[in-house]
């Protein structure tokens, strides 16, 4: 088995001060990652600040004999962000991970949410991704190296009741992460997510029976995997927790093509075709998709 370090490198890891980031942090740092704890340290629902949680990380890191620094900003603000990356810069020289792992909770049915609760969670979940991004994707295509990981969820990849604002952020980082892995490709980045379950003070009560045998902890290993030298996959979507690891794939059914002009009713009489899953594709692009599409007009088949 190769051995994965992180000897000389180094990685920024959003929301470090405890749960998931806490883990992911002091993984990669046991590796030899020089790692930027960054962390608000706030409450679940986003509220209050403190530099306790960041600075607990980096005090079990460095006693651990690893290499840390702390940071308070906000991912959630610009310019906090962009000093985070300048903080991985300064102090260690480079940035060459970045996991993206920051995250709140403002559930509510839909019908009840508020536009503040949408604000708040996109703001911190899907904007403090692409603040952290943008500076350190600038720093990555210059040096020619560099692994994103983005943290999602179940909740975003399959829904969830109560959580439109936490579930649409959450699939948004999808987005990026699929075009940051096919615009980072030439550049030697490369980028995936990570749709974690474990017990965390977010996941207090939500978890039932199984929560003892979901630590934190069992999902590092994947995060350090996508986030190493010898990581071999971008572009995917990745499930961890409780030693289970599994991919998720977004595919399309061959489907059902009519060379005529056809209306609802047809849909409806075909709807099992379009809907069939046997034979489906993975596709790695919206380029790949016209090309699929052309391939069928030329061929007169789906
Ligand atoms: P957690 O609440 O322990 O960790 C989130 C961390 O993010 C906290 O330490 C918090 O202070 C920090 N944070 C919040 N807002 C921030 C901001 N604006 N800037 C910087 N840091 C900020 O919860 P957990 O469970 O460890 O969650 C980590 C990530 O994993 C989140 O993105 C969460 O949505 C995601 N996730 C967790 C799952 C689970 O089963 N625990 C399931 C699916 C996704």
């Amino acid at each position: 088995m190769t051995t994965i370090s992180f000897d000389g490198r180094v990685a920024i890891v959003t929301g470090a001060g405890g749960g998931l980031g806490r883990a992911y942090a002091l993984e990669l740092a046991r590796r030899g990652a020089a790692v930027v704890v960054n962390d608000i340290g706030g409450t679940v629902d986003g509220t209050g600040s403190s530099t306790r949680a960041a600075d607990a990380v980096v005090d079990e890191i460095r006693a651990a004999g690893g290499d840390a620094v702390a940071d308070y900003g906000s991912v959630a603000d610009p310019e906090q962000a962009a000093q985070t990356v300048r903080t991985a810069i300064e102090s260690f020289g480079s940035v060459d991970a970045v996991v993206s792992n920051a995250g709140i909770l403002r559930d509510r049915s839909f019908g009840n949410m508020t536009l503040e609760e949408v604000n708040a969670v996109l703001d911190v979940h899907l904007r403090g991704a692409f603040h952290i991004a943008l500076p350190a994707y600038g720093h990555m295509k210059e040096q020619g190296y560099g692994r994103f990981v983005f943290v999602s969820s179940n909740a975003g990849l399959l829904g969830n009741f109560g959580q439109a604002n936490y579930g649409a952020a959450k699939m948004g980082l999808v987005g990026l992460s699929n075009v940051l892995a096919i615009e980072g490709a030439k550049y030697g980045i490369k980028s995936n997510v990570i749709a974690p379950v474990a017990a965390t003070r977010m996941t207090e009560d939500l978890l039932g029976p199984f929560a003892e045998r979901l630590a934190p902890e069992l999902v590092a290993p994947m995060v350090a995997y996508l986030a190493s030298d010898g990581c071999d996959v971008t572009h995917e979507v990745f499930s961890a927790g409780g030693g289970r690891f599994a991919r998720f794939f977004v595919g399309v059914t061959r489907g059902w093509f009519s060379p005529e002009r056809v209306e609802a009713e047809d849909i409806a009489a075909h709807l099992s075709e379009i809907r069939e899953t046997d034979g489906f594709r993975i596709l790695g692009s919206a380029t790949e998709e016209l090309q699929l599409l052309g391939s069928t007009l030329e061929g007169g088949t789906p």
